[in-house]
């Protein structure tokens, strides 16, 4: 499958395969010939699949950087050191940074992309669930202590190749990481895709191929949609932020890693959708999607030892917040987002 992502700078493809990772350096080479590649890879994608993905390049100009793995690595720290193998492995403004891991590894290797030399090209090798979602959009960004994605860019890739195939070794708890993200989708954009979701996934992981490519592919699809309406987030892009302004403020506050990404942000999605039916007065049928998810394994409740000031003085800093009132995703309808003012007297009563 194929998807085409429209961006003002250029149009680039989203190509979705299993097996497609036997082929990677063949199709790299190819359709984004470089001077050299550096291949900037997460530890433990390195010791499943490095050395059969190099074997697929035929070019000698190939580098590598393994980083840590998990969020730690989003850190400036690792920004640095990244910038100086660039450096010391020759990399020019010809040259191309291939991100190959999940979402850490997609935004940390995008942002180096995006500032070594005032910005290179780079390629996205996705290999968990999640970064269907990271891996387009040209969103990338490392953190702050305690600001999730505080400093960033948006930096498009020239292509991105899914292989559902790597997924296979994916730790349960990712898989639900990454799929609390597919539902987000549904959710936001699109009922019947949450109706099939729901139908059709009783656990995780996901072993019919078919049906995890068109999953996939269904919300590569719908992101790019709203990321061709509005590039830069200056509107409909923020409401790909659905549960997410309580899920960073959890991040946050457990710090990095405690909780996947997506296990927050499921925890903030059932939160947004308890507000959005309260502010809107309407039955969205919610206890019927929050009793699925909990079957397949997602908690949904915030952890008690998070105090609920510190998350709330934690979500009034978030990006999208100005003047003490956040721009909050709620739902018009299931499938329907919207972006609304809440003030912080508003949302404490709801947290309360
Ligand atoms: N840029 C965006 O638009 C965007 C969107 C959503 C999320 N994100 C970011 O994505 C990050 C989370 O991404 P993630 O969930 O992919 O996390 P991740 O990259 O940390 O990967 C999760 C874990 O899975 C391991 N792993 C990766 N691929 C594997 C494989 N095939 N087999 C076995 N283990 C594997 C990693 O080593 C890591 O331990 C967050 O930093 C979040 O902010 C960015």
């Amino acid at each position: 499958m194929k998807i085409s992502v429209q961006t003002s700078e250029k149009t680039y493809e989203v190509m979705i395969r299993s097996g497609l990772i036997n082929q990677a350096g063949h199709y790299i080479e190819k359709m984004i010939p470089a001077s050299s590649y550096l291949v900037i890879v997460d530890q433990h994608v390195a010791s499943y699949y490095l050395e059969a993905f190099l074997q697929t390049f035929h070019t000698a100009n190939i580098h590598v950087s393994v980083v840590p793995s998990g969020e730690q690595s989003k850190s400036f720290q690792q920004y640095e050191q990244l910038l100086n193998d660039c450096y010391a492995f020759g990399l020019d403004r010809s040259s191309v940074i291939i991100a190959f891991g999940g979402g850490v590894t997609g935004d940390l290797a995008g942002f180096v992309a995006g500032t070594y030399m005032r910005g290179i090209r780079f390629v996205q090798v996705p290999t968990t669930l999640l970064a269907h979602d990271s891996s387009v959009g040209g969103k990338v960004a490392i953190n702050l202590a305690k600001g999730k994605n505080i400093v960033g860019l948006f930096h498009q890739p020239e292509l991105v190749l899914y292989d559902p195939d790597l997924l296979r070794t994916l730790p349960n708890q990712e898989w639900r990481s990454g799929f609390a993200e597919i539902v987000k989708m549904g959710f936001i954009a699109d009922k019947d895709f949450l109706l099939w979701l729901k139908a059709e996934v009783a656990q995780l992981p996901i072993q019919d191929e078919k049906k995890l490519e068109y999953m996939i592919g269904k919300a590569v699809a719908l992101k790019a949609d709203i990321v061709q309406q509005d590039e830069k987030e200056m509107g409909i892009r923020g409401i790909l932020n659905f549960g997410h302004t309580l899920g960073h403020a959890i991040e946050g506050e457990m710090g990095y890693g405690a909780l996947t990404h997506g296990e927050a942000v499921a925890i903030g999605m059932a939160f947004a959708l308890k507000v959005s039916e309260q502010k809107k007065g309407r039955d969205f049928s919610s206890s019927v999607y929050l009793e699925w998810l909990a079957s397949l394994g997602y908690r949904l409740t915030v952890p008690q030892v998070l105090k609920s000031e510190n998350l709330l003085a934690q979500m009034m800093k978030d990006k999208k917040a100005r003047h003490g009132t956040l721009n909050y995703v709620l739902l018009e309808a299931v499938g329907d987002a919207s972006i609304e003012a809440i003030d912080a007297t508003e949302l404490k009563t709801f947290f309360d």
